[in-house]
């Protein structure tokens, strides 16, 4: 679902989920991997509950037209950032810019991620490292650099994105959810834990299929930042097939307000006692 139109019209768009809700009023977060798709609108639908919103991405150009975007759409402020998050310094400096700039960081949602589905075997070691690098570095990184912080003022909310497939046993998933996404949950758990007693809380949101092409974007680029090479030509035929076999799910993607919905509750001063927690935003995909 990586393809991008200008024409694109959702097919999910009946499903869009909207609020009323002003639970950010006075907060600020940061978003990663917010220059399109899930990220973006996650980044709207905190900006619409009030909050001043940091969006960072690696498609530096991409990211910058975004925040603009966001920031007519919903009249908060909405500063867009440039960085690979897998690399050292650039989260930090994230953080830094978001304290300089706003005075505080409340939410980090870590949705930035590399969809690199292929099997073990035809990883090229190059490939293997790329993966590892943008579907664990960047969120160790940007926890890592925002936990000081949010223990200083004993408030924080840190919201992962994983992905169903780390618990379906999905094919043409090792890296990407195998070990992206089941380090997102076992970080959730394992960070939830450490951080209890400093007014911090740690969740993980894993959504399933989402119609991503459906983020609002008035000119989405026609280029995806995902190489095709990522994802092999059986693959998709073989998730459906899959999917085609499950006999109890909701059976069409979600839109990704759908998802943002459940992210956005982890992110508030509301889910102030919920830690350490996994939420599947996927049809039923799987359950419990
Ligand atoms: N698309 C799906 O159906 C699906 C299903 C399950 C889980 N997810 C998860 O949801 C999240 C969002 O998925 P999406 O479909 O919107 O993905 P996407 O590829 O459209 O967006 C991911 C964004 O992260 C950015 N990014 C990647 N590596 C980065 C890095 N090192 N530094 C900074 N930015 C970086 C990309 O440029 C891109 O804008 C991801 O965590 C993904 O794994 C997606």
């Amino acid at each position: 679902m990586s393809q991008q139109s200008a024409l694109h019209v959702a097919k999910t768009q009946a499903f869009a989920v909207r609020t009323e809700c002003r639970r950010y009023e006075g907060r600020v977060a940061i978003v990663t991997g917010a220059a399109q798709s899930l990220g973006r609108v996650i980044a709207r639908r905190i900006a619409e509950e009030g909050a001043s919103v940091v969006i960072v991405d690696i498609q530096e150009e991409r990211v910058k037209r975004t925040a603009q975007q966001l920031q007519d759409e919903t009249g908060k402020p909405v500063l867009g950032l440039g960085g690979d998050l897998s690399l050292p310094g650039v989260a930090d400096e994230v953080v830094a810019r978001t304290v300089r700039e706003f005075g505080q960081v409340d939410t980090l949602v870590n949705n930035a991620a590399a969809l690199i589905r292929m099997r073990l075997v035809d990883f090229t070691e190059e490939l293997l490292q790329k993966a590892v690098n943008w579907n664990v570095w960047n969120t160790l990184r940007c926890c890592k650099a925002v936990v000081p912080h949010m223990i200083e003022r004993r408030y924080g909310r840190i919201v992962n994105i994983g992905g169903e497939a780390w618990r379906t046993g999905a094919p043409f998933h090792t890296l990407l959810a195998g070990v992206g996404k089941g380090s997102m949950v076992g970080l959730t758990v394992t960070l939830a834990g450490e951080v209890i007693g400093q007014g911090i809380t740690v969740n993980c949101v894993s959504p399933g299929g989402m119609e991503t092409e459906a983020d609002g974007d008035p000119s989405p680029s026609k280029v995806s930042h995902r190489d095709p090479s990522w994802t092999g030509s059986d693959v998709m035929k073989e998730l459906a097939k899959l999917a085609a076999a499950r006999g109890v799910s909701i059976g069409r993607p979600a839109h990704p307000t759908e998802v943002a919905a459940a992210v956005a509750f982890f992110g508030a001063p509301e889910s102030s006692f919920v830690t350490g927690q996994h939420l599947g935003v996927s049809g039923g995909m799987a359950m419990l």
